[in-house]
């Protein structure tokens, strides 16, 4: 639960997008938050209040001379203890009322009387967002520093294709979630490798690992939801990538070392998550191997080290290493960190959940071990951040 106590007002207007706001409050609830919907008229003919209020579990208000408040000022009271209104969809007329600061209806008159940050998803036919009044009104909102999500770019109820789509449900989940953590690597590039690689052996065989990626891509996006620019190279895992992150695929370990140290020197932080294989077979096979022989033996050649190569840069970034032990994980731990020359590392017994959802980590750094509560990878990816953040300073 991502949005545990979080109280959001969550305003449609009137679009064909109305209909995504629905999921849109399932997926709120899901994650913990409160939603109190608010819609235009106009919206109601797209989508009934009545699903709206079944799925938040509220009464939603549509009217600002609603007899049901008590002081009939819901303008004000449904916005007091809000940590946040977000409007999705916006129309084009809503944005250019806001932009006016116009109050002609609950929605517009709530949005000016509020105290609380104010997010909206524009929704609309492309031209009627590539309009030069939509664009100045839309560039009215950012410099008033309302937060302008999307719009996404594709096929439209229309017909036509171009930006205007209202971003999809999960990405405005995302950026929701994103909206509330604290910007502590604003302005930093952050660069990480994560999952396993794969060492070819011939076309279709080759040597890899367990590494499921998953703790690597929560650093990812907990990078980005501290304001960070980040890079995520990735060995082959099925995960999707975070939302904001540029991901760079690669295969094997000798892929993965030149693309970090392509990117490396012009980054603020390296954090090395992923199962680097140690060894790679000295030459794969040109052509599938047969099984013709009764034993066979490969060689093996070290692959390079991609933590310690950056590492040893003239100027290297604040570099992050992980260290998955079975035992003595203090001992090993620190003896990676010695030996990479990094301020910090990261450890964990795999016994603690090798591709599972949660992580017990340690960290490692020049003044001893500081233990880190078992939780979600999401949430040890965010006290990582914290930690980092707190050292770069
Ligand atoms: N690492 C790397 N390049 C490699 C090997 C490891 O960048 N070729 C990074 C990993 O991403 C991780 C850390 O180094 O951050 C792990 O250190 P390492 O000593 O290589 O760990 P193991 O491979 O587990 O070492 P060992 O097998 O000796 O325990």
């Amino acid at each position: 639960m991502e949005l545990l106590g979080k109280k959001i007002v969550l305003g449609i207007t009137g679009g064909i997008a109305a209909y995504k706001a629905a999921e849109l409050t399932r997926l709120l609830l899901k994650q913990g938050a409160e939603v109190q919907v608010v819609m235009t008229e106009a919206a109601t003919h797209f989508v009934g209040p009545v699903t709206f209020q079944a799925l938040s579990g509220k009464p939603v208000f549509t009217d600002q001379w609603d007899a049901r408040m008590a002081n009939n000022m819901a303008h004000i009271d449904l916005s007091r203890e809000a940590d946040l209104i977000l409007v999705a969809p916006a129309s084009a007329d809503f944005l250019a009322r806001v932009a006016q600061g116009q109050a002609g209806d609950l929605l517009t008159t709530l949005v000016l009387a509020r105290d609380c940050p104010l997010l909206v998803a524009p929704a609309m036919n492309r031209q009627m967002w590539e309009n030069p009044a939509t664009q100045r009104n839309a560039a009215t909102l950012a410099a008033d520093g309302i937060a302008i999500l999307g719009p996404g770019c594709g096929e439209q109820a229309c017909g036509e294709t171009g930006d205007g789509r209202m971003l999809e449900p999960a990405e405005l989940l995302e950026e929701i979630i994103a909206f509330f953590q604290p910007k502590v690597l604003a302005g930093r590039k952050v660069l990480l490798t994560a999952g396993p690689t794969f060492e070819a052996l011939d076309p279709v065989r080759g040597i890899t690992n367990l590494s499921s990626g998953k703790m690597g891509y929560a650093l990812a996006r907990a990078c980005r939801q501290a304001g960070a620019e980040v890079l995520l190279v990735s060995g082959p895992t099925g995960l999707p990538c975070p939302r904001g992150v540029v991901r760079v695929d690669v295969t094997a370990a000798l892929e993965m070392h030149q693309a970090v140290l392509a990117k490396a020197a012009a980054s603020d932080v390296f954090i090395g998550v992923a199962a680097v294989a140690d060894y790679r077979p000295a030459t794969p096979a040109e052509r599938k191997i047969k099984k013709s022989a009764a034993t066979m033996q490969v060689d093996l050649v070290k692959n390079p080290d991609i933590l310690a190569d950056v590492a040893a840069l003239p100027k290297p970034p604040y570099c992050v290493g992980f260290a998955a032990e079975s035992h003595d994980l203090p001992t090993y731990a620190e003896g990676k960190r010695v030996n990479k020359k990094l301020p910090l590392v990261v450890g964990n017994l795999i016994t603690d959940g090798f591709g599972g959802d949660h992580n017990t980590v340690v960290l490692f750094d020049a003044a001893g071990a500081h233990p880190l509560p078992t939780a979600s990878k999401a949430e040890v990816a965010r006290a990582i951040v914290a930690a980092i953040a707190e050292r770069l300073a």
